[in-house]
């Protein structure tokens, strides 16, 4: 019964909805409807209350805790063994600690709050108390070393994918993994792997997605930005993971037997715009040129300003 009364709430758009017309719709009294509400307020769910006017839902819980994931999203791999922390250092960390200790292909270590978040190149991952997705997957593929790097560009086109779907905002993905709406990043991604040449113990794909608005520290505000900002309604975390989950479980398989070959044209679709400029950087040289697209190997195309192309395997452009 509770089920169908969020549904119609969830349909209302946050406009009043009588005391009379649910009591209607749901063929219960109204004090029967008064303290269902009562019940979803434990859940996390916040009413507006108005004599004559009725109820209007303000807010809807946005929890991430293992419960919650297990009961929401429809999975039988990613999500079976679900490891939530309300603060932590760093998810990616704890995921390392799991994967020696021999947890299982497919946990998935998530937080609320990260204290230190790690992010790619040594760089610090900004991860505000229920302002994201914070969130590391462990996977024991038996694909080789060589292989592993393309898993990051998977995870980009499923994350990308699932926003998309779900907001209908036009984001693009900078290679090698970053997720962008316009000018800002709303979202990277890490992979670390253990392992020797032709055999990979573990994997580990760390996720950092802002979902709500933040107060950024200075050096991020120019360049991060959290999908709230650019959406017509209030992120739902929840949502956004089981349809993220969801779709990696789904694809998964056919990544895993194939590789990245049959993914690529989806990436080179959902890659920033083809002519793009951008300067690669390698270690300590600077090449300037624009986005031409990735081969199958996921490396970056790049078209010199000479006219020239290059192939870069690894590094980090700037746009
Ligand atoms: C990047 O630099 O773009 C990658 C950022 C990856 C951040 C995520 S948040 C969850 C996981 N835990 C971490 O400490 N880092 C990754």
């Amino acid at each position: 019964m509770r089920e169908k009364l969020k549904e119609i709430f969830l349909k209302s758009n946050h406009q009043f909805i009588s005391g009379e017309e649910l009591s209607q719709q749901m063929q219960i009294s109204r004090t029967a409807i008064w303290k269902q509400i009562e019940e979803l307020k434990k859940e996390g769910y916040q009413f507006e209350a108005v004599r004559k006017k009725g109820y209007r839902l303000l807010n809807e819980p946005d929890d991430i805790s293992s419960e919650i994931i297990q009961r929401e999203c429809h999975t039988k791999i990613f999500g079976s063994n679900v490891v939530y922390f309300k603060s932590i250092d760093s998810t990616q960390t704890k995921a390392h600690e799991l994967a020696r200790q021999g947890a299982k292909h497919g946990t998935i270590v998530i937080a609320n709050e990260q204290t230190n978040g790690k992010g790619r190149l040594g760089r610090s991952w900004f991860s505000n108390e229920g302002k994201g997705i914070w969130m590391s997957i462990l996977l024991r593929p038996s694909f080789s070393y060589n292989e592993a790097p393309q898993i990051t560009l998977f995870a980009s086109i499923i994350l990308t994918n699932a926003l998309r779907s779900l907001y209908g905002i036009d984001i693009r993905i900078k290679w090698p993994n970053d997720l962008y709406f316009e000018k800002k990043k709303i979202a990277g991604i890490l992979t670390e792997m253990h392992g020797e040449q032709d055999q990979i113990h573990y994997l580990i794909i760390g996720i950092g997605l802002n979902t709500h608005k933040t107060k950024y520290p200075l050096e991020l505000k120019q360049k991060a930005g959290s999908l709230e900002e650019f959406i017509n309604q209030n992120p739902r975390r929840i949502e956004i993971l089981c349809k993220f989950l969801e779709q990696f479980e789904k694809k998964y398989e056919l990544f895993h037997q194939k590789g990245f070959a049959p993914f690529f044209d989806e990436y080179n679709q959902l890659l920033l715009k083809k002519g793009t400029p951008i300067v690669v950087t390698q270690s300590t040289s600077f090449i300037y040129g624009q986005i031409y697209g990735v081969d199958e190997n996921g490396y970056l195309i790049v078209k010199k300003e000479n006219g020239e192309m290059i192939k870069v395997v690894s590094g980090d452009i700037t746009i």
